[in-house]
């Protein structure tokens, strides 16, 4: 029975009848203990949650409504290989890319660790090659979506705990040809590296922007040096040789676009920070996954975060929560998250076909404190919606870039900027006239951990990974696949044809009014 038409769904809903006036205030001043009461800590983080409205019994139902949805059993089908992506009829093992050589992982009664731990080798042993060699000053790297996010964000948040020199490396996923003009400029086409990352080959950008740089580095090379100088990373082989790739690393069909980091799509992480430095985010990513396949909900990271979620999402009813990373390490991941979460739960259709008809996926989004607090805390605080926060901080810098000799002592303001926001949007302050009165009771979650070092960020990004699998789970719906997007896909290529000729009769009016017009300003 789906989680929503459960006992629990139920009682959850005549629970915030009850509850959804109380202060947070009288929450604290009623349990001397609630911070303990109301936090996990586990796997190097602590995830603070009292700042929200959750009594014990809030909580006690949550878990009802995890048992409902049977988390747990889902949890071991999804690292057991089971075909938890049933609209796809894929398994969804992600889990394996991270895992030891020495672990088995099964999909279709085949050990596929294997064949999984020669890819991870053959791909780390190039990496080091490539930054030993200094072979490549430039790296091109063109994928979009899920090809694009992870190691754009990852690289983002290590490349400044590098070891030794490493490449420049530029991401490269948009069809505005400015993103690919302005790549190209300065890069030398004699000593750059294209990697071109699609799991299918076929994506419209990446084959565009491909294409385009594989023109611009044959033009200068010639077409034998430019196939040298040119690596694919896909499960579709025989696409990227054919396209022009001079060697290519796998990727597999049960390994969703969004979850692909750990393995050779995490090749220009590999080359931002170093085999070392991989295979420690690896680490952090598996920890996680053994703390969520073994720990029980309430001291688990993932299935916690998760319930929240699904608290303030379809108990409290709020429509977004806004993610606000306080370390400029983790500016991308904000747009990492809103694809994770958006693209794998933003669905109105259960796995087993029948309509959702309860709110699935928030929109999620956020950006960088304290950059953040300039631009929409003011709507956080006084605006007319409320918005859960999710905050992340780290206690220490975690080096990098020469932080603690260019700007010392900042950490201490950052976590203070961080631990401020959160207590002021749930105390509010009273008094004043309108405009300066601050409503308060707003509910934010903290997650607090040492330092974003690359195994705290694996652990962090693989924790977001469960969660987002624990929400699609209580929704009901499947997380692994996105079918959302096809019809835009199919719509655009439909319509770039027809904006050379007459726009196809059966356009809507407003769309063959704007190729026209479109039309006529090319002119
Ligand atoms: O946006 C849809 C999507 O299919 C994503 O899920 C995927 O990560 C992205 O496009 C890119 O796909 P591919 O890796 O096949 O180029």
């Amino acid at each position: 029975m789906p989680a929503a038409e459960s006992a629990a769904w139920r009682a959850l809903r005549s629970h915030w009848r009850a509850q959804k006036n109380v202060s947070l205030r009288r929450l604290f001043a009623e349990d001397a203990r609630r911070f303990q009461n109301f936090s996990v800590e586990a796997e190097g983080f602590l995830l603070d949650f009292s700042k929200t409205a959750l009594a014990s019994d809030s909580l006690r139902l949550l878990f009802r409504l995890a048992s409902a949805a049977r988390l747990a059993a889902h949890r071991r089908a999804m690292f057991a290989g089971g075909t938890v992506n049933k609209s796809e009829k894929r398994a969804a093992l992600h889990t394996a890319l991270r895992a030891e050589e020495s672990a088995e992982f099964f999909c279709g009664g085949e050990n596929i660790m294997p064949a999984v731990a020669a890819e991870r080798r053959k791909m780390l042993a190039f990496a080091e090659k490539c930054r030993s060699e200094k072979k490549h000053s430039d790296v091109l790297h063109i994928g979009i979506g899920g090809s694009d996010l992870g190691p754009k964000t990852a690289a983002a948040a290590l490349q400044p705990l590098r070891e030794g020199d490493s490449p420049r490396i530029r991401f490269i996923s948009n069809m505005d040809g400015a993103h690919l003009a302005k790549a190209l400029q300065n890069a030398n086409p004699r000593n750059a590296l294209i990697i071109v990352s699609s799991k299918t080959f076929t994506t419209a950008e990446t084959m565009a922007n491909a294409r385009d740089a594989m023109r611009w580095m044959q033009n200068a090379v010639g077409k034998k040096r430019a196939r040298e100088q040119c690596i694919a990373i896909t499960a579709a082989p025989s696409r990227a040789r054919e396209f022009g790739a001079g060697a290519v690393f796998r990727s597999w069909e049960w390994v969703g676009g969004r979850y692909c980091l750990w393995g050779a799509a995490g090749l220009p992480v590999a080359l931002a920070i170093g085999k070392h430095k991989f295979n420690e985010m690896l680490a952090g990513a598996r920890a996680m996954d053994m703390h969520f396949l073994s720990a029980p909900v309430r001291k688990n990271l993932p299935a916690m975060l998760a319930l929240i979620g699904v608290w303030h999402r379809n108990v409290c009813g709020y429509p977004t929560r806004a993610v606000i990373p306080y370390e400029e390490r983790l500016r991308l991941l904000p747009q990492y998250l809103q694809q994770l979460d958006m693209e794998s739960n933003g669905k109105n259709a259960r796995q087993d076909g029948a309509a959702a008809r309860i709110a699935t996926a928030p929109v999620v989004w956020g950006a960088a404190g304290t950059d953040a607090q300039h631009a929409f805390f003011q709507m956080l605080h006084q605006g007319s919606d409320i918005v859960p926060c999710e905050f992340i901080v780290a206690a220490r810098d975690g080096g990098g870039d020469d932080i603690a000799s260019l700007a010392p002592g900042r950490r201490r303001l950052v976590v203070a900027n961080c631990l401020a926001q959160s207590s002021a949007l749930m105390l509010g302050k009273a008094g004043g006239d309108g405009c300066r009165r601050f409503p308060g009771n707003r509910p934010s979650v903290t997650l607090m951990t040492d330092e974003f070092n690359p195994r705290a960020f694996g652990a962090l990004l693989a924790l977001y990974e469960h969660r987002a699998f624990c929400e699609g789970t209580l929704w009901g719906v499947n997380p692994f696949d996105q079918w959302g997007v096809e019809l835009g896909k199919t719509t655009a290529s439909e319509i770039a044809d027809a904006l050379c000729g007459d726009v196809s009769a059966d356009g809507d009016s407003s769309t063959r009014g704007l190729a026209g017009y479109y039309r006529l300003r090319r002119k």
